[in-house]
């Protein structure tokens, strides 16, 4: 497959990147923001190109065509106000389906959050414009033609992965590895069992192939 990776230069972007390239049945377009970070990539093999989330979708659509299938691991992160949050992780989200339409990417890949889907568990949460953002971003690719799977990991770690996770929506534990994050978006994208479905995703004791497999 040809993939596309929006926010290849985040922190569950880089270990996506690391995934794709052991993974010899894929071949990854890395999208990111800077020269700098396009050439850093260049020097290590990896094809990569500039485009901003915030720029037209005719910009997106340029960079990503001849992409099979697109993987969304941008965010504006928790640095900047609610405006970035619209712009970037909902009307850039919903950017990315427009682009990955038009040039027929029909698979696509969503980072979402735990449970974004449900306002009643995010309605007194001090970061409920993200959790807003990440539920509409996700009802348009939902509602799309778009090939999707919207994973939804709790609080992300940079400790190391464990290769073993928990799919469902509801779970002892709470966070998950970004690693491991990374490892079940690599999995999925060929993994008919994913295919249409909103995944819970959290640490766990399962190894991240059989628990996608084991997806009703
Ligand atoms: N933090 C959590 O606990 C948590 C929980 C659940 C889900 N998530 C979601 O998980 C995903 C990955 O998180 P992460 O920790 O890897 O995030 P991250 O390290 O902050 O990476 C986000 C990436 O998005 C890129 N980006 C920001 N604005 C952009 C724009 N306008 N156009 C193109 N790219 C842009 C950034 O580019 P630069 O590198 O140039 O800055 C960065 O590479 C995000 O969607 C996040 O919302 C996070």
């Amino acid at each position: 497959m040809k993939v596309f990776l929006i926010g290849a230069n985040g922190q569950v972007g880089k270990h996506i990147v690391k995934f794709l390239q052991e993974n010899d049945k894929h071949e990854l377009t890395a999208m990111v923001r800077s020269g700098e970070q396009e050439e850093q990539l260049k020097q290590s093999g990896i094809n990569a190109v500039i485009a901003n989330l915030e720029g037209s979708v005719d910009e997106i659509a340029n960079a990503m065509k001849g992409s099979d299938a697109v993987i969304f691991s941008a965010g504006s992160g928790g640095k900047t106000g609610p405006d970035k949050t619209l712009l970037v992780d909902l009307d850039g989200a919903v950017k990315s389906m427009e682009a990955a339409e038009k040039v027929g990417a029909n698979r696509y890949v969503m980072v979402s959050a735990f449970k974004a889907y449900d306002r009643e568990s995010w309605k007194d949460s001090p970061i409920k414009p993200y959790m807003v953002a990440k539920h509409y971003a996700d009802l348009m690719l939902s509602a799309s033609n778009l090939n999707y799977t919207i994973f939804g990991p709790g609080l992300l770690l940079n400790e190391p992965g464990t290769g073993k996770v928990s799919v469902g929506d509801s779970f002892e534990k709470t966070s998950i590895p970004r690693e491991d994050v990374a490892r079940a978006v690599v999995a999925s994208l060929e993994e008919e069992k994913t295919y249409r479905k909103t995944i819970g995703l959290m640490t766990g004791e399962t190894p991240v192939e059989e628990a996608l497999k084991s997806l009703e």
